[in-house]
């Protein structure tokens, strides 16, 4: 009896084959593509069906249940299990029926078994099949399914559950296995993100300091909370062109994982893309990106989406289940393209896992090492060696019987604060090298400035060392060197402080910065001509009265430099 039925069944199929081409679910010239012949473009709205399985790991050899069902009736399927890295790639393992009357077995990739698809164009709103792990199989394995509502209605493989192998890192709970489109079309926000929330339900990088995206037109924002397999990312902020965040290893920018809003005319597309190096970032072609939205008003870019902890089927992205630091940058863009920030990158302080627990991170726009340098050179300029020097050219006269460690005070003073110079300079000019790790062609003339004094600075020690003797015949072609090297190191050293200090990467509230600046050079010359005048005095009364200066005027006048050198 059942014989004879499968006999009729065979017959039937027979049939149904010399009259239409799908709906007998022959397919297999769509084994590569999943899509149905002569069909037009598949729905990309929402669909109503969803691929489930049994398991979320797997040994090879297993068998894994595989369902197709919808809330809405489907005419055909065709469902494959492919490699989840790779789910362009051929179909893998092989498939037994559970109802042979409605599916059958089709032999992709030379693989008998490796596909199912329908037998007829009945209606149906569930499909059962059983998947047989290969003996060599992936890591990952994903389940794809083409479904046709009817003729010309279908859905183009639609992505399911992603498998692991036991020994691999866990994959996504099947919880997520709804087929919702990935290209669902964005929606447009009703209200702008709020702070309210965060560090108990969401985890947010605020700048400045706790403003709320809600009320602030000028308040960079991003924030993620985790929800069963994925990770909803709300992200705003006031920019002409784009906002951005991007997930990194370290606190350097290159090898991040990217995510871009761009305000292309009014609309603003949500990118994912990979940054190797600070070259322009590659966007990503595969779309992990769900629930996206956006909104502009008031200059502010807002836009959200989700996505899942892992995400097998674009490698290049990273797992959120580990700690990152996260980077917020703005900037212009045209034609949708960006341009580069033109605004350091806001920072967070310290790396945090994206699946933790919510937490109010907070962020620095100006990274610690440049600080660090801007600091030592100006200790380094501004006090050591404007000091140094001063106590070469006006101090030499006082103390004259008194030594240090053998050697004249001037001298031990003088020679210490410039070592101290040459220390600092040297320290301070390998921070922005580490930082950057390369020449930064950005900085305009201040990494210029800077070598040349650098240069400078190391000859000065080097002259220092090998000087005549005081009575030598040569020794005033060292004098005027280690006047001429010292003072041009200086001078050179002041410009370049001028162009430091409007560096973004500091971030001072320019133009005061350079007011402040101003004040303290206009000072320091102020200072010298004061203790020339007062040198000069001294000598004219040596010389014009021949006066043997006593006691107390000697101390009046060392008291006057002391005086001076204190302020
Ligand atoms: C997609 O399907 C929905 C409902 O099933 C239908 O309203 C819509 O017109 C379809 N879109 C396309 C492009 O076929
Ligand atoms: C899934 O279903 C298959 C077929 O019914 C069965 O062999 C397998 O043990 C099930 N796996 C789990 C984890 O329940
Ligand atoms: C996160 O998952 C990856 C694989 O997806 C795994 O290698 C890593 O150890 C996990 N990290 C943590 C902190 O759990």
């Amino acid at each position: 009896m059942w014989n004879l039925q499968t006999a009729l069944a065979i017959f039937g199929t027979l049939c149904l084959t010399s009259i239409s081409g799908y709906k007998n679910g022959k397919v297999e010239k769509s084994c590569e593509s999943m899509m149905p012949e002569h069909h037009s473009q598949p729905n990309t709205t929402a669909s109503p069906y969803t691929l489930t399985v049994n398991a979320s790991k797997f040994s090879p050899g297993d068998n894994i249940r595989v369902t197709l069902s919808g809330s809405e009736h489907f005419e055909g399927f065709l469902i494959q299990a492919r490699d989840a890295t790779n789910p362009d790639g051929p179909a893998i393992g092989s498939f037994t029926l559970v109802d042979p009357e409605i599916s059958q077995r089709l032999t992709c990739n030379s693989i008998e078994g490796s596909a199912v698809s329908h037998t007829s164009n009945a209606k149906k709103t569930e499909i059962q099949v059983i998947w047989k792990a290969p003996s060599k199989a992936p890591p990952t394995v994903q389940f794809l399914a083409t479904v046709l509502a009817h003729y010309k209605i279908f859905w183009l493989k639609l992505p399911g559950p992603v498998i692991s192998q036991g020994d691999v890192t866990p994959a996504p709970s099947q919880s997520t296995t709804v087929m919702s489109t990935k290209s669902a079309s964005p929606s447009i926000l009703p209200q702008p993100f709020t702070s309210e929330g965060c560090g108990t339900s969401k985890s947010c990088l605020i700048d400045p300091v706790s403003c709320n995206p809600s009320v602030d037109t000028n308040c960079f924002f991003l924030s993620y909370s985790t929800l069963g397999q994925t990770v909803s990312f709300e992200l705003s902020g006031p920019a002409q062109g784009y906002v951005s965040f991007a997930l990194s290893k370290d606190k350097w920018m290159g090898d991040d994982d990217a995510y871009l809003c761009i305000n292309d005319e009014g609309r603003v597309s949500v990118e994912a893309a990979h940054t190797t190096g600070r070259t322009y970032p590659e966007v990503s072609s595969k779309s992990v990106l769900t629930d996206v939205g956006w909104r502009v008003s008031d200059g502010v870019i807002q836009c959200k989406f989700s996505r899942s902890i892992y995400t097998p089927q674009d490698p290049v992205r990273f797992s959120l289940n580990n700690s990152y630091y996260l980077f917020v940058a703005h900037g212009t863009a045209e034609y949708g393209m960006i341009h580069r920030h033109t605004w350091q990158p806001l920072i967070s302080s310290h790396h945090q896992i994206i699946t933790g627990p919510p937490e109010i991170l907070t962020g620095s726009r100006s990274p610690l090492l440049m600080k660090y340098h801007g600091a030592l050179m100006l200790i380094a300029w501004m006090l050591a060696g404007s000091t140094g020097k001063l106590m070469a050219a006006y101090f030499k006269p006082d103390w004259p019987e008194q030594t240090l460690f053998g050697q004249k005070i001037w001298f031990q003073v003088h020679r210490m604060l410039m070592s101290l110079t040459v220390l600092l300079t040297a320290v301070g000019f390998g921070f922005p090298f580490v930082y950057r790790g390369k020449w930064s062609t950005r900085a305009g003339a201040h990494p210029y400035l800077g070598c040349t004094v650098m240069i400078l600075t190391f000859c000065q020690p080097i002259m220092a060392a090998f000087r005549p003797a005081p009575d030598s015949s040569r020794r005033w072609i060292f004098n005027w060197l280690h006047w001429g090297v010292g003072n041009a190191a200086e001078i050179i050293a002041v410009v370049s402080m001028f162009f430091g200090i409007r560096q973004q990467s500091l971030l001072l509230p320019y133009p005061w910065t350079t007011g402040v600046l101003s004040a303290f050079v206009v000072w320091t010359i102020v200072l010298k001509l004061v203790l020339k005048l007062h040198k000069h005095d001294v000598i004219r009364k040596d010389i014009n009265c021949k006066m043997i200066q006593t006691e107390s005027e000697m101390k009046q006048n060392k008291l006057f430099k002391i005086i001076y050198l204190y302020v």
